[in-house]
């Protein structure tokens, strides 16, 4: 287990690093206030082995790869580069664990979440600095991500508590009729690199609170907050073998992902990623007949319409397809904005970008938006703006790479956006407003459902009759209405169409872990 930069195996690490580019971590650190005395150090969750029934464990081959800060370039450190062997291990730990795990009371589960909940809380600001450092999101938004990963946590911990089968009215004088729920077993689990803590704490509590096991593979960009989930589990009497993290870079990512979809001891898995990869682990699951949920790409509609209070809309604007620079799957992707209010809305979303919109270091006070993942993430991004400007969009702000960095994109609105440009067909993760004009409610929401994916949709509107038929007609499974930032730990978040499949969170997230069996007793 490495706790610390100065602890043993970092000194190993530092023989094949340069050590400035060892010293980043720290550097970065410096930039925000320190700990306060008592408290623990982000350094101090910078674990460099992956964890396996309760252990700190390298690859089998000891090979590892390195993570990078997204918004200098640096290395942060390294993890281990893990295979399907290494899984398949992780895989019969977990099923070991589940034997035991399985027998516990939902009480006892509950109260090992609820104090993992505590320590999340107790250590937020480290972990967040943390996540600021691997994904390179504002830290006041990281902090934001960790109450909300803590949040499914404690929400988890009571939900532990609340599943209930049923005593079915028999058919018979003779016989009883119930319903038991039981974890379904060990989960599978692939999470994404936009959200390294809550996708985690989203899936991963689901399950444990329903008694199952679980081997979770975090995004190869972002394994250090995964890690450090997992110290805090542990330290909370999560039994080994119950939470186990595999670790693995690009090129180990699709035989990690094939082995736990293939394998007939997991019985269930979730995803949350692009829609190409859901498709393929979609299809690798079909071999063991396995539950799956998947939280896929979206392509979000976010409609304004003529009888919209304008501020209200920019400002949900602003949060919907900002945050996270906007790589979030429920990012307004294609804002559609009626004619009569179509000017005004643009004067005012173009002039609060200026105002609110600040580029630059996470660990910066001011940025409210950090890089974009990787070079090719901002390759994609130009791409799209370019193909938007060729076919005709008026450029109002941004538009190209910011001279912040290699990963960095300005904040851009396009106007004039037609249907046919990649912006309004893509899903875009990254700072670029698309806005299309439409005249009628029907062309609206036919654009809006044109697309294969089904995730969020948001529309203003102050007609109460306008505002049932369009939330009723959106083909969406998350719907904001008046609100651009809808997700919360107690509502359902999943999606329909090729947005995928089951809901997290709130009070059916557990409901994917769980088996339902009839029990008939008959003779009675
Ligand atoms: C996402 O999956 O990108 C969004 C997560 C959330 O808002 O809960």
């Amino acid at each position: 287990m490495v706790c610390c930069m100065c602890s043993r195996s970092v000194q190993i690490l530092s023989r094949q690093l340069k050590l400035s580019q060892l010293r980043v971590f720290h550097i970065a650190m410096d930039t925000v206030p320190p700990a306060a005395s008592g408290v623990r150090s982000a350094s101090s969750f910078l674990f460099d082995k992956a964890f396996v029934n309760g252990q700190w464990v390298t690859a089998k081959s000891g090979s590892v790869y390195q993570i990078t800060n997204p918004s200098t370039g640096k290395t942060i450190g390294s993890v281990p580069d893990m295979n399907a062997d290494d899984t398949q291990q992780a895989i019969e730990k977990a099923n070991a664990a589940f034997l035991r795990w399985r027998e516990t009371t939902a009480k006892e589960r509950s109260l090992i979440l609820r104090k993992w909940f505590d320590l999340t809380n107790q250590n937020k600001l480290e972990l967040a600095k943390l996540l600021t450092a691997e994904n390179g999101k504002p830290l006041k938004e990281a902090i934001g991500e960790i109450n909300y990963a803590a949040g499914f946590i404690e929400w988890y911990a009571e939900e532990a508590r609340r599943v209930y089968g049923d005593v079915i009215p028999p058919t018979a004088a003779s016989k009883r009729m119930l319903v038991l729920k039981q974890p379904i077993g060990v989960a599978g689990m692939i999470t994404p690199w936009n959200f390294p803590s809550a996708m985690i704490t989203r899936k991963a509590c689901a399950a444990i609170a329903a008694g199952c096991t679980v081997v979770l593979k975090p995004a190869e960009d972002t394994p250090f907050s995964a890690l450090a989930m997992c110290q805090l589990a542990k330290e909370a009497g999560l039994p080994d073998g119950v939470l186990n993290v595999v670790t693995s870079s690009r090129d180990n990512a699709p035989s990690v992902g094939n082995t736990l979809c293939a394998s007939p001891i997991i019985k269930k898995i979730s995803f949350t990623g692009s829609t190409v990869t859901g498709k393929i682990l979609l299809q690798q699951s079909a071999s063991t007949v396995k539950k799956v949920s998947l939280e896929l790409g979206g392509n979000a509609p976010f409609i304004v319409f003529d009888s919209a209070d304008i501020e209200a809309a920019v400002q949900g604007t602003m949060v919907s397809k900002f945050r996270c620079s906007g790589q979030t799957c429920v990012c307004a992707n294609k804002i559609l904005v009626q004619e009569g209010v179509y000017e005004r809305y643009v004067a005012r979303l173009a002039e609060v970008m200026k105002q609110e919109l600040r580029v630059g270091d996470g660990f910066d006070d001011s940025t409210t938006q950090g890089p974009l993942i990787n070079s090719k993430a901002v390759d994609k991004v130009e791409s799209i703006v370019e193909d938007a400007k060729k076919l005709g969009a008026g450029l109002l702000y941004g538009g190209k790479r910011s001279d912040k960095g290699e990963n960095f994109f300005e904040p851009t609105l396009l106007s004039n956006v037609t249907v046919e440009m990649r912006c309004a067909k893509e899903e875009i993760f990254g700072p670029v407003a698309a806005v299309i004009k439409f005249k009628t409610e029907e062309e609206a929401v036919a654009i809006a459902n044109s697309s294969n994916s089904g995730l969020a949709g948001y529309f203003y509107s102050q007609n109460l009759s306008q505002i049932w038929r369009v939330a009723e007609k959106l083909e969406v499974g998350l719907c904001g209405v008046n609100d651009g930032l809808i997700s919360a730990i107690e509502a359902p978040f999943g999606g329909v169409k090729e947005s995928g499949l089951g809901r997290e969170g709130s009070k059916y997230g557990i409901d994917d872990y769980l088996e339902i069996k009839y029990v008939c007793i008959g003779g009675l």
